[in-house]
């Protein structure tokens, strides 16, 4: 049976875990803080660490917060574009752990671990960032950046709904958490929300019956379905 070492990767912490074929943990998560200063390199050899602690894999799953093409960072905007754009974390990966790897955007691979197959689902993450991803019929659309992208006045989606702006006010962050699906549902004429990531734990709001909270080890699960999709 095909197993996975499926990765998150976040502003505050990199934890990962393996995956059966069906997509369940075989391990407890294993976790270790983001350091500030976190290269390339340095990022490489904290993953590698954290698998020497799992049982054995065949290939590897990464979400990784920013955007990502071909396993290529692009961007990075919490842990630095300018260290990060243009480093092929999954040829790396590919090297140090001597198994098949892909890496794709955080909210992508939350997706794929949250979502049910049917319609039009959007996911958000709450967390050190702002994660966002579109999947319809189970297929992942195009990436998502609305984390940049003005949600009202001269306000991006995360600085509104981003650790900043969690800390700066819970029930600020509420209603504009409110207000943000009202905008997302304009947006996308969504099916189903799922909303994941760390700070989901602080959501207070009556949600709408297509809105769910989801679990933060979605973030990981999606480390299996991604297979079946991405080339
Ligand atoms: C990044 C996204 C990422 C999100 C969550 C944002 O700042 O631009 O690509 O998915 O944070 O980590």
């Amino acid at each position: 049976m095909t197993s996975t070492l499926s990765v998150d990767i976040g502003g505050t912490h990199v934890k990962a875990s393996v995956l059966d074929a069906r997509g369940r943990m075989v391990h407890d998560r294993v976790k270790v803080d983001t350091p500030d200063d976190l290269t390339p390199r340095a990022l490489v050899r904290i993953i590698a660490a954290l698998a020497a602690q799992l049982p054995r894999f065949d290939r590897v799953s990464a979400g990784f917060p920013g955007v990502v093409r071909r396993g290529v960072v692009r961007t990075a905007p919490n842990l630095g574009t300018k260290k990060f754009a243009g480093f092929d974390l999954a040829r790396a990966l590919e090297r140090k752990l001597g198994a098949p790897t892909h890496v794709i955007n955080d909210a992508d691979m939350q997706g794929y671990g949250a979502i049910r197959g049917r319609g039009v689902e959007m996911v958000i993450t709450l967390g050190t960032g702002f994660g966002s991803a579109i999947f319809e019929d189970g297929r992942l659309g195009p990436h998502l950046e609305l984390a940049h992208h003005i949600f009202h006045g001269k306000a991006t989606y995360e600085d509104e709904l981003g650790d900043a702006a969690m800390k700066r006010g819970k029930r600020s962050w509420n209603r504009e958490l409110a207000r943000a699906i009202e905008s997302l549902r304009t947006l996308t004429t969504f099916d189903h929300l799922f909303i994941g990531g760390g700070n989901s734990r602080n959501v207070k709001l009556a949600l709408p019956d297509d809105v769910t909270l989801v679990d933060n080890t979605a973030g990981i699960l999606g480390g299996v379905r991604l297979w079946d999709f991405e080339r």
